[in-house]
């Protein structure tokens, strides 16, 4: 069955960006070899991706997508929530989207097939799925550093299990299930 997971990195005190969106933080922390090829599996390992506008505009802007678009990441459908008329990248299937979360993310299952679905970011587009009581794991590598203010990770109460921890120096991983009622 189709599983909906937020996969993400978070410093220590909860951001997954400053608040001018910068993930230096993030990028400049060494990465092993394990998790790396963990990281380049999340493309086959999830059928269909989820974003906000800054996700993407983040995308767009660090990796020049509009002029690169080779190098959009992602070989399954992305759904991108957004009020605004964003650039696609040309060749990938990108689908836009707005509102409701709860009509997109029944797209996104169809889509998937048996694999399961990817909340790549932001923080409160994980709580709506949340809310509508559609998301079920979060996965978050913590990185050792606080930033003090930014783009939070999950900016509402959500009661989780910990299902699972482990260290992969310098990330902590931790796997926690969403509790439903
Ligand atoms: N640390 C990591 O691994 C990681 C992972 C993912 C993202 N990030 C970064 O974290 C930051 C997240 O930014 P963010 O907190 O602003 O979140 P975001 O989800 O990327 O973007 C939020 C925007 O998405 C649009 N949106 C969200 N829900 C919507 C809905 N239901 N209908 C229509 N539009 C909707 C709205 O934009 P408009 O109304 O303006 O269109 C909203 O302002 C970015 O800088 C990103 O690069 C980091």
């Amino acid at each position: 069955m189709t599983r909906t997971i937020y996969y993400t990195a978070s410093s220590l005190d909860g951001f997954l960006a400053t608040s001018d969106h910068s993930l230096d933080w993030l990028l400049s922390q060494p990465v092993s070899e394990q998790l790396q090829g963990e990281m380049e599996g999340l493309t086959t390992r999830f059928g269909a991706q989820l974003m906000g506008a800054s996700t993407y505009q983040w995308l767009l802007d660090n990796e020049d997508l509009l002029t690169n678009p080779e190098k959009w990441p992602y070989p399954t459908p992305s759904w991108v929530m957004t009020h605004r008329d964003l650039p696609a990248v040309p060749g990938a299937d990108i689908r836009f989207a707005q509102g409701d979360v709860a009509a997109v993310h029944a797209e996104m299952v169809a889509a998937a097939g048996d694999k399961d679905v990817w909340v790549v970011g932001g923080g409160d587009l994980a709580g709506q799925l949340a809310d509508a009581g559609l998301l079920d794991e979060i996965e978050v590598s913590y990185a050792p550093v606080t930033l003090g203010s930014g783009m939070p990770l999950l900016p509402r109460r959500i009661d989780l299990e910990l299902r699972e921890v482990r260290h992969d120096a310098p990330f902590v991983l931790a796997r926690l299930e969403v509790k439903k009622p």
